[in-house]
């Protein structure tokens, strides 16, 4: 068994300003990559600035990442850093920003690369990283990974490099200013990567060891997420907890079959990534509780539910409303048996039918 995350993570109120000098070390000229408005509104890219300014360390601030950021995105906020002189790279945001900035300090090291690069498997280094999460779902300010969305292939994508980053401040005070939606669908989004996870053909004793404390912790905000108001500070940080654990899980065993399906949702239908993956999470279960009925059954007690309907109802429920078309799933089946390592991540033997089952379920 293997385990290892290099991310120094400090949970805290205050974390950015307590651990600044931290922080401005990793170089000289910080290229700060937010979207467009959370960083500001949560306070967090306030107090980046000032951490940076306490130590003398200048910056740019880059804040046009989108929702799903695609190769071009990242080539334009690339050139942006190139042309600046930055070295290393602030994440504040969500899964876009955080997972942008992971990708941006990888083409801003490799100056004459193209990006052609993301996703070829190379031996090359990116710029130091830094993240600052104010949603409670991607987990990627302890993971490798950075998803972006190829519209050559139409779909979304992790690059092929793994970058970890240097450093992950913690704050659950930023999250009070995110929309009811937002905390759903990423809190959604930690629960998924909990389950694919735990149910996944690369996990060990660690990565379930993480899931079953996740699973609990997260469970602890289950009536606030279904009732969609009233969250506390203690809810913002217990699921930013259930995230972050969620993220070293997944940083071991990958994702699985409702993240392989969700890809073609947000890409054709716009749906958030918290949302879409939500969307697959009953019927995944379902296959599991077929194919595995003792770590179902514990599953589904963990996370707060007596069984499969009461959970599908709680899912209906923060998701809202979506539709998929008989077209939808033929080509979400066609790109999920296209795709070996999702495939692959699953403990029992999954076709064309099992698939149909998954994305059916909730219908
Ligand atoms: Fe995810």
């Amino acid at each position: 068994m293997e385990f290892y995350i290099p991310t120094k993570v400090y949970h805290e109120d205050g974390a950015v300003l307590n651990h600044s000098a931290e922080i401005a070390s990793l170089g000289r000229k910080a290229f700060i990559v937010t979207g467009k408005s959370s960083a500001v509104k949560t306070g967090a890219l306030d107090d980046v600035i000032k951490a940076l300014e306490s130590n003398d360390t200048d910056y740019i601030l880059y804040d046009k990442i989108e929702e799903n950021p695609s190769v071009e995105a990242i080539m334009e906020a690339t050139d942006t850093g190139r042309g600046h002189g930055a070295d290393f790279v602030i994440g504040i945001g969500g899964g876009s920003p955080m997972d942008a900035a992971k990708a941006i300090a990888l083409m801003v090291q490799n100056r004459d690369t193209a990006e052609e690069v993301l996703y070829k498997e190379l031996k090359i280094k990116a710029l130091p990283v830094a993240e600052v999460p104010t949603t409670c779902g991607t987990g990627s300010e302890v993971t490798p990974y950075a998803i972006l969305t190829r519209n050559d292939k139409k779909t979304k994508q992790s690059i092929k490099h793994r970058i970890y980053p240097s450093v992950a401040c913690i704050d659950a005070k930023y999250l009070k200013y995110a929309p009811v939606s937002v905390i759903r669908n990423t809190a959604i989004d930690a629960l998924c990567h909990l389950i694919e996870s735990y149910f996944n053909k690369k996990s060990t004793e660690y990565t379930k060891m993480l899931c079953k404390y996740g699973f609990r912790t997260w469970a602890k905000n289950r009536v606030a997420l279904f009732d969609g108001k009233d969250f506390t500070y203690e809810n913002y940080n217990q699921l930013l907890f259930a995230s972050t654990l969620a993220g070293m899980a997944i940083s071991h065993t990958g994702t699985s079959i409702p993240h392989g399906l969700s890809y073609y949702l947000t890409y054709n239908k716009n749906i958030p990534h918290g949302k879409a993956v939500g969307i697959f999470l009953p019927g995944y279960l379902n296959f599991m509780k077929k194919s595995l009925a003792s770590d179902y059954n514990s599953v589904i007690s963990d996370i707060g539910f007596d069984d499969l309907e009461e959970f599908k109802l709680f899912i209906k429920c923060c998701v809202g409303e979506f539709c998929i078309t008989d077209k939808d799933i033929c080509e979400m089946v066609q790109e999920m048996l296209a795709n070996p390592v999702k495939l692959s991540s699953v403990p029992y033997d999954i076709g064309e039918k099992e698939l149909r089952d998954i994305i059916e379920y909730i219908r």
